[in-house]
This record gives structure tokens, sequence and C-alpha cells, in this order.
């Protein structure tokens, strides 16, 4: 049985469906991610699971049992928000005591309560500061120490690093997979960001106006997306969609405008003429001078219309003859790499049929 099981929940405000019969089973130990863009239903649905919103239809269910009569301070789950939502007046210990005592905790045992969970979050020593005295980081460890302490079956998580800039986001990133891993404790994560949901999560949701798109592990999510939205979502992403010219022992050969035929590993019932696409991550792509001879699935011949440096990456966006756009990256680290490209330079684009994921639309 799933820790949480979340049953067709649906939360409509006025005639608008925030959240459309989401189903999704979260197990025990899980670092479960819901992604998507910015007012999809995440915080809509995460407030549901912490009960400061009901459903409409459908159920939520913890360890088997209904939670629609419990009130959010008996249900077995803490919340951490992006705005840290600290008390001012209170010091660090005060905060992180304060769940604590209201509890019913009693006194004796909350100093060595709040001294572990300061260690978890590595705030040993700063008990007397007051949150101005914090800075954005240390003040969001506070918030993730208050809602440890109680030691809650499930930790909700929304967008609680937003707030913060890149390199501290990703220091709280590694320090969060580690705390999960720690305290075993179940977290429900809510995040906008791709990067951030598939560095952190062992299973993502990909949302999209209130329903749930797909629901898979990060490596799957990835490399098998299951509908162009989580294709073009989830990190870079060339899309190249038309009707089906070809299907035979295994390979799917689409008409698409710029390119013309274009080559895929994958096995569909669909026949000639349906429409359908193909993504291909810009780092399945090869390209070079057009010396080698190697020949190719997929090949087609462009100019450099423009690139990003971005560092260890480039990003190649190449024009094709036909007039498509092709995003290609390569590393630049990669030995023997001699030859950058600039724009305008005449190139090849290249990739083995495997290489692209064939999405039914
Ligand atoms: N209390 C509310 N009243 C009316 N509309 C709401 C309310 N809460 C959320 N919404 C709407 O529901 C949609 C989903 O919101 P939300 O769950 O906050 O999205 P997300 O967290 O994914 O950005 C948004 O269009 C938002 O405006
Ligand atoms: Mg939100």
């Amino acid at each position: 049985m799933p820790l949480l099981d979340i049953r067709n929940v649906t939360r409509r405000f006025g005639d608008f469906t925030a959240v459309d019969g989401v189903s999704l089973a979260i197990e025990a130990g899980e670092f479960f991610t819901l992604l998507g863009p910015s007012g999809c239903g995440k915080t809509t649905l995460l407030r549901m699971i912490a009960g400061f919103d009901l459903p409409d239809a459908g159920q939520i269910l913890l360890d088997g049992v209904d939670l629609a009569a419990t009130p959010p301070e008996r249900r077995p789950v803490r919340t951490v928000f992006q705005s840290y939502a600290l008390f001012p007046h209170m010091t660090v210990h005060g905060n992180v005591a304060f769940p604590l005592q209201m509890a019913g905790t009693p006194a004796r045992d909350i100093p060595g309560k709040v001294a572990a969970a300061l260690e978890d979050v590595r705030l040993t020593g700063f008990d007397r500061r007051y949150p101005h005295e914090l800075s954005g980081g240390q003040k969001q460890r506070v918030a993730i120490a208050r809602a440890l302490v109680t030691h809650p079956t499930m930790l909700l998580l929304d967008e609680p690093l937003a707030a913060l800039d890149a390199k501290l986001r990703e220091e709280l990133q590694i320090e969060l997979i580690h705390l999960q891993r720690e305290a075993g404790i179940t977290f429900v994560y809510v995040t906008h960001d791709q990067t951030e949901a598939l560095a952190l999560s062992h299973r993502i949701a990909v949302m999209n106006k209130g329903k749930v798109e797909q629901l898979d592990e990060p490596s799957v999510i990835y490399r098998f997306p299951r509908s162009r939205f989580v294709a073009d979502f989830i990190g870079q992403c060339n899309l190249f969609s038309g009707p089906i010219r070809a299907n035979a022992a295994g390979a799917v050969t689409l008409d698409v405008e710029g390119l013309g035929a274009v080559k895929v590993a994958a096995q569909t019932a669909l026949a000639a003429g349906a429409p359908a696409s193909i993504a291909l991550r810009p780092e399945q792509i090869r390209i070079g001078a057009g010396d080698a001879a190697a020949p190719a699935d997929n090949r087609y011949e462009g100019t450099v219309a423009d690139l990003l440096y971005m560092g260890d990456v480039t990003v190649y966006r190449v024009n094709t003859a036909g007039g498509a756009r092709v995003e290609a990256l390569l590393a630049n680290s990669q030995t023997g790499r001699a030859k950058f490209f600039e724009p305008g330079d005449r190139v090849v684009v290249d990739w083995p049929a495997a290489a692209g994921h064939f999405i039914e639309d």
C-alpha cells in the first residue's frame, strides 16, 4: 500500500478547474516532485495534502485512511514554503521549538530535540539569532528544521529554494538530498524548475493545466517524454512534427517541413498520414564540417545561425538548407575537439534513428 494515495482529485475555483482528476501514489521514503509551469495546480494539490484546502471530488488517503475529516494540525505532515514564514520576533531556538510546544512536548525534552534538528540542517550554534540576522539560505534551513523537529511522516516543500541565488540553490539541493535520505522522511516537493526536479527526485509527476501528463523516474522523463508538452518543458529539445511517411520494421519516417524525411526507431500502430512528432535532445546530434563519410540515418546540411557558449558546452543553432532549425549541443571538453564552429559556417548535422524519441500527437 502506498503511503499517500491521491485518487481522482479535483479542485475548482468558480468555473476554473485548477486540479483536474489527478491520481498518483507516493511510496514511503520517496523524494517525489510535482513539476510544472506556474499556474498548473501544484500548490493547490499540495495544500489539499496538507489539509489547508479540500478537494471538490476524489480522495486523499494516508496509510489507507481518508484524510477528509482530519484538520491540518492533526495530519502527520509539515509544509515548508518559499517565503520561509518564520516568526520574526522569535529566535532560531524559539522558532524550531514552537511546534514541539504546540504538540505538548515536555519542556525538558525540547532543547535536545531543537539541537538535533539544528544539527541536521547544519545550524548548530545559531540558536540565539533572530531571523533578520540570517541569510536567505539560513532562514530556509531554520524553516526546514522547524518542519522536521516533530518527525512528521511527510514533508511538503513548495518551491523552497526559488528565492535563493543559483549557487546557494545548488548547495541546498545537495543538502536536501542528504537530509531526505538520512531522515527517511517522505518528501513531496513542488518546483517549476526542471533541472531541480531532475536532480532531486526519485520520481516526478509532470503537471500541465491541472493534470498529470507523465509520472516517471527522472531519466525516463528526460529520455522518453510521453507528450510534446513534456519534451518541450524538460530541458532543451528539438521537436520535429509531421505526417508519417512510412512505418515498417521498427522504424518510423516522418515528413518534416524543412528537413524532409526524418527517421526514428519506434513501434507504433499509427498508419501513414497520421500526425506525429520526434523529440531529439541537442546532445544526441553530431555536428561536423561535412568531411566525415560515415552514413547516418538522418543527415542534413545547414549553416550555423548562432551559438550559445556556456563554458562546458556550446549550443549551436543550425538552419538547414530546407529552412528548419536544429539545435545541437557539443561538449567543449570532448577529446580531439579541435574546432569550434562560427556563425555562418557550413556544417552537417546527423543522428541515428535510435537517438530520437517518437511521440504520438
Ligand atoms: N483560492 C483561489 N481562488 C481562485 N483561483 C485560484 C485559487 N488558488 C489558485 N487558483 C488558481 O488555480 C490555478 C493553479 O494555481 P496554483 O495551484 O497556485 O498553481 P502553481 O502552484 O502550479 O503555480 C491558477 O490559475 C490560480 O490562479
Ligand atoms: Mg505554486
